[in-house]
């Protein structure tokens, strides 16, 4: 019997498609959430390293929509300039210290009237420049990364959750390269970090379950590639080729939040819920932007402005 080349690809596709289907519909329907831009209810929020980046875009998208923010950063004199230019509370806060955790949370709680409804561990250093871990000093970006990323969400998350749970909210964790187990040379510490990042919100949400407390909900979120210090710090400028690529998948932050902070205030804070993890850039976005930057359709990303 003889199968003619369309056929036996049309076969292997199909087969492919529905090996993959469970996982395909998890990833669309963990996705699926109605933005809610409503001013009706106001959220009291707290961003974790808001000072710049994403964070800080997050913030003036959050306090838009009429919710009182309070973002944070270990760099004084970053927290006094964006507490002038966001107009809402700011922390001096190392979230690797548990006591400045602490401190930011009574600070928040005091400035916006009660505590969150919706805490955003977003604080997290990348590996800039790319090295490779043999090459690492322990005592320098290696331990730093670790606490800012692993140790700083641990504790954010220890603290938020009963914070979360006296009025009901939602816990949201950034994910990053390397969080669902792609591996990147040169990235090993962020990556490591970030994947950590997913267990960690897998585990903490059967935690909030075994203790009952149907109003907490944690979340995942995507940002995909934004242009920010973090993105920039560890972009290799001089292959030129890359960098062409990456202008055309990179977005700008105030783009980001003004997609992310809808779809993270319309996520329902039970726990009884599914898991929600909200992506900015899905492989369909990715080749969106892709296609239509090569076409001249799309303006790239310039990664050469210095957005902070
Ligand atoms: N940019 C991207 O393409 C991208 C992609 C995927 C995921 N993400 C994730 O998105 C989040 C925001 O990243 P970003 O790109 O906006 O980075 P960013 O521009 O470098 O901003 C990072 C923020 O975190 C603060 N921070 C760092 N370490 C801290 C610590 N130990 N304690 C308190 N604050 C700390 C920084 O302030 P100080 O330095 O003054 O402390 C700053 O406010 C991160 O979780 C990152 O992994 C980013």
């Amino acid at each position: 019997m003889s199968v003619s080349f369309p056929s036996l690809l049309g076969g292997l596709v199909l087969g492919v498609s529905l090996a993959h289907l469970p996982s395909l519909l998890r990833y669309f329907l963990e996705g699926r959430v109605s933005p809610d831009t409503s001013r009706s209810r106001s959220r009291r929020v707290i961003i974790t390293g808001g000072t710049r980046g994403l964070g800080f875009a997050m913030a003036r998208e959050f306090l838009a929509l009429g919710d009182s923010v309070t973002v944070c950063g270990r760099d004084e004199s970053a927290v006094t300039e964006a507490a002038e230019s966001l107009g809402c509370h700011a922390v001096q806060c190392d979230v690797s210290d548990y006591r400045d955790v602490d401190r930011l949370f009574e600070s928040a709680e005091k400035a916006m009237g009660g505590p969150p409804d919706l805490v955003l561990n977003n604080a997290a250093l990348s590996q800039s420049p790319k090295m490779r871990l043999v090459d690492m000093a322990v005592d320098g970006q290696l331990r730093t990364m670790v606490d800012a990323n692993m140790t700083g969400a641990l504790i954010v998350a220890r603290r938020a959750i009963p914070a979360l749970a006296s009025c009901g909210g939602t816990l949201f964790f950034m994910d990053g390269t390397g969080a669902w187990g792609n591996a990147t040379p040169g990235n090993s510490v962020y990556g490591c970090s970030k994947r950590g990042i997913t267990q960690l919100a897998a585990t903490l949400r059967k935690e909030v379950t075994e203790q009952k407390l149907a109003q907490v909900g944690v979340h995942m979120a995507s940002p995909g590639m934004v242009n920010t210090r973090l993105l920039r710090g560890a972009v290799d400028f001089s292959k030129s080729s890359t960098v062409k690529v990456l202008s055309n998948l990179v977005a700008e932050p105030a783009e980001v939040a003004s997609w992310l902070v809808p779809r993270l205030r319309g996520v329902p804070c039970s726990c009884s819920g599914r898991m929600r993890y909200i992506r900015f850039l899905t492989p369909f976005g990715a080749a969106y932007r892709l296609l239509f930057g090569a076409m001249g359709m799309r303006k790239p990303t310039n990664l050469m402005k210095n957005v902070d």
